[in-house]
């Protein structure tokens, strides 16, 4: 069984459905609301729970109701959140999602807590970091605390998997520099390697400028259409599974942390962890909201 370290956000995620999505200045009528877990991190920390892995979670909420219940959502998971900081005077972190008909979705969210906790909080949990198989990280949580750890992860031999999401300008150097496996989409992959990725001749391209900052593999997602792989010596795409989609969120997400509980940490089984994570995010687009879409273990291979 695979231990996994997941360091990233947590939010509260409140969710509308509409038919279409509004235009600027206009005032549209949701067809339902509700309210559920999400946030990259903790979504990808329950996503490689549910399918196979022990997992520790390095985040931070606020001092609140929000946070209590965040909390709780991963606790009943048993995602281990003994790493998780509770940051006095700022909020956890909250994400407002707008779901259309076609099961597209807009975010905005409030980072809050997420950016309050430090390279020193995560120093406190070295020996989490070391003894797990991979360390993995996102976007939405404090920048220095997410190097301090891939430099930790390093150090002791833990091999280190980004998703650079959501898309962020200027990705420091220095993290790239300390990253065993790159997961980004097709927008992600363009900012950071300035190739646009059209075709899978246009993936390789960017694979191979990747794989010379020292990136060993890298996963391009595209969607309906699956996963490109490159890990310098083989490079394919692993079609996704054909379903229809009503949402969405967390599909990502579900990807990350299910291929991360199955994954070799030699990455030699890539292709089949590849497909293991299109099969799970194949569940996740179908049901609606980010945490309660992420399938078990028992609801794959079936
Ligand atoms: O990747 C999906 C997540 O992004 C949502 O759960 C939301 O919280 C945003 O952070
Ligand atoms: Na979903």
């Amino acid at each position: 069984m695979n231990a996994v370290t997941i360091i990233g956000s947590v939010n509260l995620d409140t969710t509308l459905r509409v038919n279409e999505m509004p235009k600027p200045g206009e005032t549209l009528h949701a067809v339902e609301h509700f309210t559920s877990g999400g946030g990259k991190g903790a979504n990808q920390a329950v996503a490689a729970k549910r399918l196979g892995a022990t997992t520790n979670f390095i985040g931070a909420i606020g001092n609140d109701k929000e946070g209590t219940v965040m909390m709780e959502l991963l606790n009943q998971e048993e995602v281990n959140t003994d790493a998780v900081a509770v940051i006095e005077g700022e909020s956890t972190g909250q994400a407002f999602i707008v779901v259309d008909s076609h099961g597209e979705n807009s975010i905005m969210i409030y980072s809050g807590a997420n950016n309050e906790f430090t390279p020193a909080h995560v120093n406190a949990y070295k020996e989490t970091i070391k003894a797990s198989d991979f360390l993995i990280a996102q976007f939405e949580s404090d920048m220095d605390s997410t190097i301090e750890a891939f430099k930790i992860a390093r150090d002791c031999g833990v091999k280190t998997i980004l998703n650079p999401a959501p898309a962020l300008e200027n990705v420091p150097q220095e993290l790239l520099a300390v990253t065993d496996m790159i997961i980004p989409n097709e927008t992600e992959t363009e900012i950071i390697t300035g190739i646009k990725v059209t075709d899978e001749e246009t993936m390789k391209e960017a694979a191979k400028a990747l794989h010379e900052l020292g990136i060993e593999a890298v996963i391009i997602t595209v969607g309906s259409k699956g996963a490109f792989f490159d890990n310098g010596v083989k490079s394919g795409i692993v079609p996704a599974f054909k379903v229809e989609a009503v949402d969405t969120t967390a599909a990502g997400d579900t990807f990350i942390g299910a291929l991360s509980s199955v994954l070799k940490a030699d990455f030699s089984n890539l292709e089949e962890a590849i497909l293991f994570g299109n099969q799970a995010s194949s569940l996740t687009v179908q049901r609606f909201g980010a945490q309660p879409s992420i399938p078990y273990l028992n609801e794959l291979n079936k």
